[in-house]
């Protein structure tokens, strides 16, 4: 499982087409799935061209984007889409509709997580046993980033992080909050932030001195707008495939300024390598 787990920092690279394809690819599975954590693009009958197409890929990078958009996928309904353009036309509509539709995306993602427990195996979409190697490469990670980039960090340099779509704190709880004086949690379901609100209060966890949950926030990325020059690094984990592509894009620039200089964006999703043949 571990192997198809991919962190990236940013700023590294900008943004580029083939991962926002990638980005809404991921979605098409997701969307409506009682599980959307882990799910990845199923490459149905289209598997073959997609082949051919990645061998071309392979000569010319060029290539390689425009196959990209050509994946296709599957909704939970079972509902084929050609690529993910053609899903988001149906999942947000056309220019003149987009609001109404964008709003009842956004409606349907938040109010599946309001039916789910809060739990590690909650917010995990039933899979509570990745927990552990999840947060050990993101230990591994994190260490590599902190000593290369942040080498004054043993220098009572305070640190603070932002976890973005938190959920329970999960996260927090078990890795940012050991390595930054102070964590910040954003999630938009209320009875996760209460979870997470009760489960880092200091009485009910142990962290290092001067370490701290310190602010909860109650909102959705795609509505918030972080204090400029707050954070050293805001965490992205599993939940950006909530975000529409026009929506995920402005998060980033928007969120840039809630970076202090020299800041990062760390980026953890799911990827398939090869299709649906790596999924278990
Ligand atoms: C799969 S859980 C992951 C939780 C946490 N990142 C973790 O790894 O334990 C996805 C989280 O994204 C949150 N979420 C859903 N829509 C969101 C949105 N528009 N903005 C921010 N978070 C959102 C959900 O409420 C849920 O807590």
């Amino acid at each position: 499982m571990l192997d198809r787990l991919r962190l990236h920092a940013y700023p590294k690279e900008p943004l580029t087409c083939a991962k926002l394809t990638q980005h809404a690819s991921l979605k098409l599975e997701t969307k409506r799935r009682a599980k959307p954590t882990l799910h990845l693009l199923h490459v149905g009958r289209r598997k073959e061209k997609l082949r051919s197409a990645e061998a071309g890929a392979a000569a010319d990078p060029k290539h390689k984007e425009s196959s990209a958009m050509e994946v296709s996928g599957l909704d939970s309904d079972g509902k084929e889409f050609k690529n993910a353009e053609e899903m988001w036309r149906e999942q947000i509509g056309e220019d003149g509709e987009q609001q109404e539709k964008k709003t009842q995306w956004y409606r349907e993602g938040i109010s599946y997580w309001e039916g789910v427990e809060a739990s590690v195996d909650g917010v995990l979409g039933g899979f509570g046993n990745v927990n552990e190697v999840d947060i050990k490469g993101s230990e591994a990670f994190l260490q590599m980033l902190l000593s290369d980039r942040f080498p004054n960090a043993r220098n009572n340099q305070h640190l603070v992080a932002l976890d973005c779509g938190s959920g329970i704190g999960r996260i927090t709880k078990n890795l940012l909050i050991r390595y930054f004086n102070e964590v910040d949690l954003l999630e938009p379901v209320s009875h996760f932030l209460d979870a997470a609100r009760e489960s880092l209060a200091p009485e009910n966890h142990m962290a290092p001195d001067m370490h701290k949950a310190t602010n909860f926030f109650c909102v959705p990325l795609q509505d918030f707008t972080p204090e400029t020059g707050r954070y050293d690094v805001i965490w992205v984990q599993w939940c950006i495939g909530h975000l529409t592509d026009d929506d995920f894009v402005s998060f980033f620039k928007r969120a840039k300024v809630g970076l202090k200089p020299g800041g990062f964006f760390v980026l953890k999703e799911n990827i398939a390598r090869s299709g649906s043949e790596g999924i278990t």
